[in-house]
């Protein structure tokens, strides 16, 4: 990074009020800088949602994933849930491709074969390589943690604590155990705006009322909050059609920063997970759990149309956004902290990784 480069993102790193908040600026979604920064300072160096513990139920099952161009493979080992850098020790190749299920890992590229926990076991002819012995290699491990039945890695070690990520969101959600609500499908979107642009229209209820007019009728938006807190944010509002897909109750909207969300209605979880592909691209995951409840298909059905209407809606927007934020005709705009507290406090931690590389500079 030059000087000039430096420069500019120590000016827009410093710590801002909420009594003059405005956005960041429009580079730092438009510009590939910041995809580099992004992956380095902020998804490496954060915990990151891979899945849900029910996936995995048996030894030997394995779901394999991309956090930060980083492969890996998460496996039940028999002795506990572990993510490896799924990356062949011989020449890099993947130890599988999709989800599965085996007695060993067995590398597709030429076999080599490693234990569950990763060590090395055996290796196709190459006793005939000088000095090689199979105990000089195994898969990386990485950090990995367990919460609410949701698996997180970390890929650098200089991370909090998981629970102290996620301090507080255990006595809101209770007496909901998201543990009883085991993984039922997942759903993809290829999204044309920087990741950054779909998590901050995920922080702010203020557009409900333009973008989404189905949804607004299900929430009650005079009543809708947002609270912060370390590395977390909670939106919520009391479900005002009680006879709704949903019942009566709550709807929880957590933000674990940076990229994770967790969507919690009753009976239903829906995580989300925003993964950059470029800075003018992400691909963001939906996974759908369920409580074991009487008319489960019919609750999915609902659900799964429901969400898709409100899917389409953001989408549409974010694109859109992020071509005003490519135009070159705006810089920042001024927040609305009564809306937008929770954009504010996630831009406010980017601000903070952003600062934290330039000290380090
Ligand atoms: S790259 Fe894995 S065995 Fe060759
Ligand atoms: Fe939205």
């Amino acid at each position: 990074m030059n000087a000039y480069d430096r420069q500019r993102i120590a000016t827009l790193a410093q710590s801002q009020g909420a009594d003059q908040a405005h956005s960041l600026p429009a580079e730092v979604y438009a510009n590939g800088l910041f995809t580099v920064l992004d992956r380095t300072e902020v998804l490496q160096r954060s915990w990151q949602l891979v899945g849900h513990q029910s996936q995995i139920p048996t030894t030997g099952d394995w779901v394999v994933h991309e956090v930060a161009e980083q492969p890996i493979i998460v496996v039940n080992t028999g002795a506990g849930i572990q993510a490896l850098h799924n990356v062949c020790r011989h020449r890099a190749g993947p130890l599988a491709t999709t989800s599965g299920h085996g007695k060993t890992l067995r590398c597709r590229y030429h076999g080599w074969n490693y234990h569950l926990d990763g060590r090395l076991k055996s290796a196709p002819e190459m006793h005939t390589t000088a000095g090689f012995s199979v105990a000089d290699h195994r898969l990386p491990k990485i950090k990995t943690a367990i919460w609410q039945g949701l698996i997180f890695v970390a890929l650098k070690d200089d991370v909090p604590p998981l629970n102290e990520v996620t301090a507080g969101i255990d006595q809101i959600l209770a007496p909901i155990d998201l543990t009883t609500m085991p993984f039922n499908r997942r759903d993809e979107f290829i999204i044309d705006c920087n990741w950054k642009v779909y998590v901050e229209n995920y922080l702010e209820g203020y557009h409900l009322p333009h973008v989404h007019p189905g949804l607004n009728q299900l929430l009650d938006y005079k009543s809708y909050q947002t609270q912060l807190s370390r590395w977390h944010s909670h939106q919520f509002s009391p479900l005002e059609q009680s006879e709704g897909i949903y019942g009566a109750g709550q709807a929880h909207y957590f933000f674990i920063y940076p990229n994770t969300m967790l969507n919690v209605l009753p009976n239903r979880l829906q995580t989300n997970q925003v993964l950059p592909l470029s800075h003018n691209r992400c691909r963001v995951l939906f996974d759908y759990c369920y409580a074991e409840v009487p008319d489960l298909a019919s609750l999915i059905a609902q659900d799964q149309q429901f969400s898709d209407q409100v899917q389409a809606e953001d989408i549409g927007i974010c694109e859109a956004v992020q071509k005003g934020l490519n135009s070159g005709s705006y810089a920042s705009g001024p927040l609305c902290m009564k809306r937008e507290a929770g954009l504010h406090h996630f831009q406010e931690l980017l601000r903070a990784a952003y600062r934290q590389l330039m000290e380090a500079a």
